[in-house]
C-alpha cells in the first residue's frame, strides 16, 4: 500500500511479523514510525539527520539528548562517563584489557558463556587473565555461584557477562569484588531491568538488543578508572579520548544515536526501567510456564535460578520435531526463533521491545503445537 504523507509517497508494509530476533532485534514500532516520519526532513531543516554535520547544533542536540536519557533511565551517577562508541560489544573485548590490564595486573573473566569465553580470548593477547570462575562443564546451563568466584584484590579487574545471550542464563545478582572493579558485557540485558550502577567500574553493551540498531556501543565507566588507564595505546582505542570529547572524538554513527534516543524517550514513556522490568518477567514467563507445565515436550536449557528473562532457550524432543516446530512457526508468522547455531534448538529473544501480545501469541503456538504433536 502506499499513501502521501506532507507531500512524500511511503510505502508501507502490511506485512507484521512477531518478531523474536536474538539481535539486532524488535525495536518499538513507535519509534520506527516516528524515525520514518523524520527521515527525510529532520525537524523542518530540510534534510535528513543522516546529511547534517556531526557538528551541528541540530545534531549535538541529539547526541546530548541520548546521554542525558541513558543517564537518568539507568541512574547512573555523576562520577561516571557515558561513552556512545563504535565498534560493538566485540572491541571492548579488546579496548577494555589494552586501557585497564596494565602491566604486573591481572584480570578474571567469569565464564558463563559464548561471548565470556570471547572476552577471555581477547583478553589473552593483550595481558594476563584468568578464569574466576565457569560453568562450562554444565554446557553452561546456569551462571556460576557467587561463592565460586575467585579473584585477587590486585587484580585489575573482574569481567562479567551480565546475560548469556546464546544460552540463556541471566545473572539475577552481581558479585561484590570490593575494590576490584567489576565490568560487565550488558549486551543482551541492558535497561530491562533497574541494576545499581554504583556496583561496577564499568558498563558496556552493544545497542542492538535493547537499545536500538546496530552500530552504537554503549560504555559507562567510572571516572577513576579513565585516570589510571594505559596511556601507550592509540588515540583512538583510549576511553580518555572519546570521554574528553563527548564522544564526538571522530564522526559518529549519528543515526544509530538519534534511533538510540528515540528508543530511550520511548522507555521513559513506558515508566521507566521499574515498570519494563515489570513487563519483562510477565513476558518471560508466560513462555517458561508453557515450558514447565508440558510434562517434559518441551524442556528448557537453563536451570530454574539462572533463567534469563531476554533468551528463552528450550529443546523439543529431537531434531526432527524441533524442525517442523520451527518451519510452522515460521509459517505462523514467527521469526527468529532458532536456537544459536553453536547450540541449536529455539530461542525466543524477548527483549524490551517485543510487545506482551507477541509472547501471548507463541505462548498459544507452543500449547497448540503441543496439543497436536505429543
Ligand atoms: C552478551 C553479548 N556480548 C557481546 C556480543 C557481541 O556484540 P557485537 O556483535 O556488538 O560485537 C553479543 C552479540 O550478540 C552478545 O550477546
Amino acid at each position: 500500500m502506499s499513501y502521501i504523507y506532507e507531500g512524500v509517497i511511503l510505502l508501507i508494509s502490511q506485512k507484521s511479523v512477531y518478531n523474536f530476533n536474538a539481535g539486532p532485534s524488535a525495536l518499538p514500532r513507535e519509534v520506527l514510525e516516528k524515525a520514518q516520519k523524520e527521515l527525510v526532513d529532520f525537524k523542518n531543516s530540510g534534510m535528513s539527520i543522516m546529511e547534517m554535520s556531526h557538528r551541528s547544533a541540530a545534531y549535538e542536540e541529539v547526541h546530548n539528548q541520548a546521554i542525558q536519557r541513558l543517564r537518568s533511565l539507568f541512574a547512573i551517577p555523576e562520577n561516571y562517563e557515558v561513552l556512545l562508541l563504535q565498534g560493538g560489544a566485540s572491541l571492548q573485548f579488546a579496548m577494555i584489557p589494552m586501557n585497564f590490564l596494565t602491566s604486573g595486573k591481572k584480570a578474571g573473566y567469569i565464564m558463563s558463556g559464548a561471548w565470556s569465553d570471547k572476552a577471555l580470548k581477547e583478553g589473552k593477547t593483550i595481558g594476563d587473565v584468568f578464569e574466576a570462575a565457569s560453568t562450562k562443564e554444565t554446557n553452561y546451563n546456569r551462571v556460576p555461584s557467587l561463592a565460586d568466584i575467585q579473584f585477587d584484590d590486585k587484580d585489575a579487574y573482574v569481567h562479567i557477562t551480565s546475560n548469556n545471550t546464546i544460552f540463556g542464563t541471566q545473572f539475577q545478582e552481581f558479585p561484590d569484588t570490593g575494590d576490584v572493579p567489576l565490568i560487565a558485557d550488558m549486551s543482551s540485558d541492558i535497561l530491562s531491568r533497574p541494576i545499581d550502577v554504583s556496583k561496577f567500574g564499568m558498563i558496556y553493551a552493544g545497542a542492538q538488543k535493547n537499545l536500538g540498531p546496530s552500530g552504537v556501543t554503549v560504555a559507562i565507566i567510572r571516572k577513576d578508572l579513565l585516570e589510571n588507564a594505559n596511556v601507550e595505546i592509540p588515540a583512538i582505542l583510549k576511553y580518555s579520548t572519546h570521554s574528553s570529547n563527548n564522544s564526538l572524538y571522530n564522526t559518529p554513527p549519528s543515526f544509530g544515536i538519534y534511533m538510540l534516543g528515540e528508543v530511550l524517550g520511548w522507555m521513559e514513556q513506558q515508566g521507566g526501567l521499574e515498570q519494563i522490568a515489570k513487563n519483562n518477567e510477565a513476558k518471560a514467563t508466560l513462555i517458561y510456564d508453557v515450558i514447565d507445565e508440558s510434562n517434559g515436550f518441551y524442556t528448557g536449557h537453563a536451570e530454574k535460578d539462572s533463567r534469563s528473562l531476554m533468551n528463552i532457550t528450550f529443546r523439543l524432543a529431537d531434531e526432527q520435531l524441533e524442525k517442523q516446530f520451527l518451519q510452522e512457526a515460521k509459517e505462523a508468522g514467527f521469526v527468529g526463533l532458532n536456537g544459536h547455531r553453536s547450540v541449536g534448538g529455539c530461542r525466543a529473544s524477548a527483549y524490551n521491545a517485543v510487545p506482551f501480545a507477541a509472547c501471548q501469541a507463541l505462548q498459544q503456538f507452543m500449547l497448540n503445537f503441543q496439543a497436536k504433536n505429543q
